[in-house]
C-alpha cells in the first residue's frame, strides 16, 4: 500500500495467522540500522509492557531480510527490506465475530467486503497485532531519521478522561518525553489518576480511549508540499492506518477555531540566526511544509471495541437481532501500546518526506 512518495509500505499476515510482517521498499541502500535497538523500540508496543494490555504474550522477535550482515547486529540495507515476526500464541477458537459482529470493530466491513474469505479470529489484518511489523518498519526508519537529526517521541497526553501535561502547556525536550517511557503508563503527569480512572471501567467490563501526543524534534524547514503534498496529509495517512484512531490535529488542532488571528498566529523572530517561531500553534506546519519547529499532533483512540459487557448486534447469518458479551483476550485500553505505533508512523512518514527533500536537493540531508 502507498500513502507515500517513495517509501512504500506492505503489512502482510493477520491477528491469528502462523506469522506477519512487512515489506518496505524504498529506503535508502547501504544505509544501516541497528536490529538491538529495532527490539528495544518494539518492546514498548508489546503486550505485558505497560498497565492494562491483553494477556496474549508474543516474543516478537523480528527476522529480517533484504539487508547484510554489518556486524554487532547492524544491517546494511541493500533493496527491499522484509521484517517476518512469528505469532506464537494463537487462539482463533476465542473468536466467531464474522457472524455477530462485534460493535465498532471491523468483523461487519470485513465480511461485507471480503465475504466468506473475512477473517475469522482475532481482528484478522485489521487487529492491533498488526502494529507489531509498523512499529519494527518505524524502528528503521527512526534511526535514519536520527542520522539527519530529526527525533521522534510520543507519550500519552489524555487516557480515560484525564489529561497529562503535554506540548500544549509550553516546550518540551525530547528527554522529557521518553523519561516517561519506563513508567507504568507513558504520561508525563496524572498517571495515577489515568490508572484509576482506567482500572474502574476495566472492572466493569468496560475499555477506555484516550490521546497520544506526539513531537518530531530537529525537522528542517522545506519538508512536504502544498495541497495534496502536504506533510500533515502525509503523517495523518501514515498515523490513521493505526487501529482504533479516530482522529489527528496537528499544533493547536480543533482549539484553533476559538481562537483569534492574534493568538493562533505564531510570530517569526530570529534565534540564533535561525528563523524561528515564537509559539508552535501551527505544529511546524505551515501550507504543508515543514517551517523549522517541532511537528507536533495529536492521534485520538477510541476505547477499545471488545468489552465484556453484553452489547446489541446482529446475527448475519440469521438475520435477526441478537446479543453478546464479547470474550478473548483484549487491551483495556489500547492506548499506552499505541504510543511506539504512532512514532513508528510519524517516523515512516517524516522519512518519505526527508527522502523526497533529498530528491529534490540532490544530496543527503546529514
Ligand atoms: C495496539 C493495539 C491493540 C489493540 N487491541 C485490541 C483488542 O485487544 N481488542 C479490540 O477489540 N480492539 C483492539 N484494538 C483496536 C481494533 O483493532 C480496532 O478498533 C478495529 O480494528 C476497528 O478499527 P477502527 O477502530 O480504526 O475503526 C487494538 C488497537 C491497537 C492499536
Amino acid at each position: 500500500m502507498r500513502p507515500f512518495d517513495i517509501i512504500d509500505i506492505d503489512i502482510f499476515g493477520e491477528s491469528h495467522s502462523a506469522e506477519i510482517g512487512a515489506t518496505v521498499t524504498g529506503l535508502p541502500e547501504g544505509e544501516t540500522f541497528d536490529t538491538g535497538k529495532v527490539a528495544e523500540f518494539a518492546a514498548r508496543r508489546k503486550s505485558g509492557k505497560y498497565l492494562f494490555s491483553t494477556p496474549r504474550r508474543e516474543d516478537d522477535e523480528a527476522m529480517w531480510e533484504g539487508a547484510e550482515d554489518a556486524g554487532e547486529g547492524v544491517l546494511r540495507i541493500k533493496g527491499a527490506l522484509t521484517v517476518r515476526i512469528l505469532n506464537s500464541n494463537i487462539r482463533p477458537s476465542d473468536y466467531s465475530y464474522h457472524v455477530t459482529p462485534r460493535p465498532s470493530h471491523a468483523d461487519y466491513c470485513a465480511r461485507v467486503k471480503d465475504g466468506d474469505n473475512a477473517a475469522r479470529s482475532g481482528g484478522g489484518r485489521f487487529s492491533g497485532r498488526m502494529t507489531a511489523p509498523l512499529v519494527a518498519a518505524g524502528g528503521v526508519a527512526k534511526q535514519l531519521l536520527e542520522r539527519r537529526g530529526i527525533r521522534v517521541a510520543a507519550y500519552i497526553g489524555e487516557l480515560a478522561g484525564v489529561e497529562g501535561k503535554g506540548y500544549r502547556d509550553g516546550e518540551l525536550s525530547y528527554d522529557d518525553i521518553t523519561a516517561c517511557h519506563d513508567r507504568a503508563l507513558p504520561m508525563l503527569s496524572r498517571a495515577e489518576e489515568a490508572e484509576a480512572a482506567a482500572k474502574r471501567a476495566a472492572q466493569a467490563g468496560d475499555s477506555v480511549g484516550g490521546v497520544v501526543e506526539c513531537v518530531a524534534f530537529g525537522v528542517p524547514a522545506g519538508l512536504g508540499d502544498a495541497l495534496f503534498g502536504g506533510l500533515e496529509s502525509k503523517i495523518a495517512a501514515a498515523v490513521y492506518a493505526i487501529p482504533a484512531v479516530k482522529g489527528v490535529e496537528f499544533g493547536a488542532g480543533f482549539g484553533i477555531a476559538k481562537m483569534r488571528g492574534s493568538e493562533s498566529n505564531d510570530p517569526f523572530a530570529l534565534k540564533d540566526g535561525k528563523v524561528v517561531t515564537l509559539t508552535n500553534r501551527s505544529g511546524g506546519i505551515n501550507g504543508g511544509i515543514s517551517n523549522g519547529m517541532p511537528v507536533t499532533f495529536r492521534a485520538a483512540f477510541r476505547p477499545t471495541p471488545s468489552i465484556s459487557l453484553a452489547q446489541r448486534t446482529v446475527d448475519l447469518d440469521k438475520m435477526c437481532e441478537t446479543e453478546i458479551t464479547v470474550k478473548g483476550r483484549h487491551d483495556a485500553t489500547v492506548v499506552p501500546r499505541a504510543v511506539a505505533a504512532v512514532e513508528a508512523a510519524a517516523a515512516l512518514a517524516l522519512l518519505d518526506a526527508v527522502l523526497v527533500r533529498e530528491k529534490e536537493l540532490d544530496r543527503k540531508l546529514f
